[in-house]
């Protein structure tokens, strides 16, 4: 099958939604399971994050009409008030309490009703908007980002503007 960044970044949706899933079925006492799913959302979705802002979400503002340029605005508040309000609440919460519980299911909604928006509409233009062979061409790319000291440094800087700085440490 031929590769496609369109369906790497669904499936990187996807398995966040099941690691949401999974912390929102925790209960206070579980603190340690907590942290251990707290750590591998912000392992997926940092990077995920990051790379769109950089580089997937420039790319199709470029090419982009109106509509598209209001969906990529929208994108880029919700990406803001993640990265500034809620993930730094989730990781500033203690996790064995309800407040952390919350805070966490409020962050799973975020992601989900962000990741609805980019599938049906940004995806959808994109998919018009990129040929094949340049989603699969960008899909390799996002992983040789992953890898680099641009792409790791990005992240690092969001693990610690976030709070995600100590939960990753575990
Ligand atoms: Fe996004
Ligand atoms: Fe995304």
């Amino acid at each position: 099958m031929a590769r496609d960044i369109l369906k790497t970044l669904k499936a990187e949706h996807d398995e966040l939604r099941d690691l949401f899933e999974k912390l929102n079925g925790t209960t206070d006492r579980a603190e340690k399971t907590r942290a251990e799913l707290l750590a591998k959302i912000d392992q997926g979705l940092l990077p995920h994050a990051k790379w769109e802002e950089m580089v997937f979400y420039p790319a199709f503002a470029e090419r982009a009409e109106r509509d598209g340029l209001k969906t990529h605005a929208e994108a880029i508040e919700e990406h803001r008030a993640v990265e500034q309000t809620v993930m730094p609440d989730v990781h500033d919460a203690d996790y064995a309490t309800p407040q952390f519980a919350g805070r966490a299911k409020v962050f799973g909604e975020f992601i989900d009703h962000h990741a609805k928006e980019e599938e049906n509409t940004m995806f959808k233009m994109a998919r018009e908007l990129f040929s094949a062979e340049e989603r699969a061409a960008m899909d390799e790319q996002y992983e040789a980002w992953k890898q680099s000291e641009e792409g790791m440094s990005a992240v690092a800087d969001a693990a610690a503007q976030t709070g995600a700085s100590d939960a990753l440490r575990h």
